[in-house]
């Protein structure tokens, strides 16, 4: 696979405050977010021209510093902007939008009162997580290794650097055996998510999605709630057992990147992508590109 390193590339990275061309938006090798992953990040789509739920996703930044006990300092309404102006200054209107925030350099160990916080944004072409044809196949899903931890743990609501570690090992993992992802239970063996999307299942026509008490309760994942709901479609939010896999008809994996994907197996559990899932993989679609719910 040929690939263009996320360093050398052609444009402009908006870096705390300006827009910096692509190459020279570095940080310093002593940088406490490097070290101790104080960082905190949102990974959001453009479509048309349009950030799909952007303030949503800005607000749940501004959430995840405050629980890693930083405070980012712009505005919710100035980290809007400035996504917005990072996607029109790279001339993109369909694009991946990932800010970040971070502690710097100014001291390092675990206590870092002094640093200063930086904060980034910068958008790419990527058209989707998983293609096409693949996507309405269904696909593959392994068993991670790796559990969601405990609130007492970890700090699960934010969505932060340090909380990707077990994520990257179990994908990693999973691509190595030939999965296009893993899936992971929590620290009490419940069904939890994916590596990187939240995950619902059909039995008789009801939705049914781990209640999200340990793992991030994504936007898509709410999003698709709402859209459920809209077409009449009954939504459980529930503690699910592993076992109970063999009693699902369809499964889907939901996030910013992996929009609506059919999953054809998890494990020792298989699934047909059905007409539920393929309804809300377009509905979800046409939505975000700015069609109303009632024209999809
Ligand atoms: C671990 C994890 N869970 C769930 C999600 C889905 O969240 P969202 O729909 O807000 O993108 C993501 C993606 O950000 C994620 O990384």
């Amino acid at each position: 696979m040929s690939l263009v390193p996320f360093d050398d590339r052609d444009g402009w990275i908006w870096l705390d405050g300006q827009f910096v061309p692509w190459r020279e938006a570095k940080v310093h090798v002593l940088t406490h977010g490097l070290h101790y992953a104080s960082s905190v990040f949102e990974g959001e789509r453009m479509y048309g021209g349009e950030i799909f739920k952007l303030t949503e996703h800005t607000e749940r930044l501004f959430k995840s510093a405050e629980i890693l006990d930083f405070k980012i300092p712009y505005t919710v309404a100035e980290i809007d902007e400035a996504c917005k102006a990072t996607a029109a200054k790279n001339g993109l209107t369909d694009c991946y939008v990932r800010p970040i925030a971070w502690r710097g350099s100014e001291m390092i160990g675990v206590s870092a009162q002094q640093t200063k916080i930086h904060v980034a944004i910068a958008v790419w072409e990527w058209p989707s997580y998983f293609d096409p044809a693949t996507k309405a196949k269904g696909i593959r899903l392994t068993w991670a290794k790796y559990q969601r931890p405990d609130p007492k743990t970890a700090p699960v609501a934010a969505k932060a650097a340090g909380l990707y570690m077990i994520c990257t090992i179990s994908k990693h993992a999973a691509e190595k055996d030939g999965y296009a992802d893993a899936m992971m239970l929590d620290y009490r063996g419940y069904v939890a998510e994916a590596t990187g999307a939240n995950v619902f299942f059909v039995k008789d026509g009801v939705l049914h999605t781990p209640k999200p008490d340990c793992f991030l309760d994504g936007i898509t994942r709410r999003t698709v709630i709402d859209i459920a709901k809209g077409k009449g479609i009954a939504v459980i939010e529930r503690h699910i057992q592993k076992e109970e896999l063999s009693g699902f008809t369809e499964c889907f994996i939901v996030g910013t990147a992996a929009e609506v994907t059919p999953v054809s197996e998890v494990g020792e559990f298989t699934f047909t992508p059905g007409k539920l899932s393929l309804d809300l993989m377009d509905t979800y679609a046409a939505l975000v590109r700015g069609q109303a719910m009632a024209e999809a």
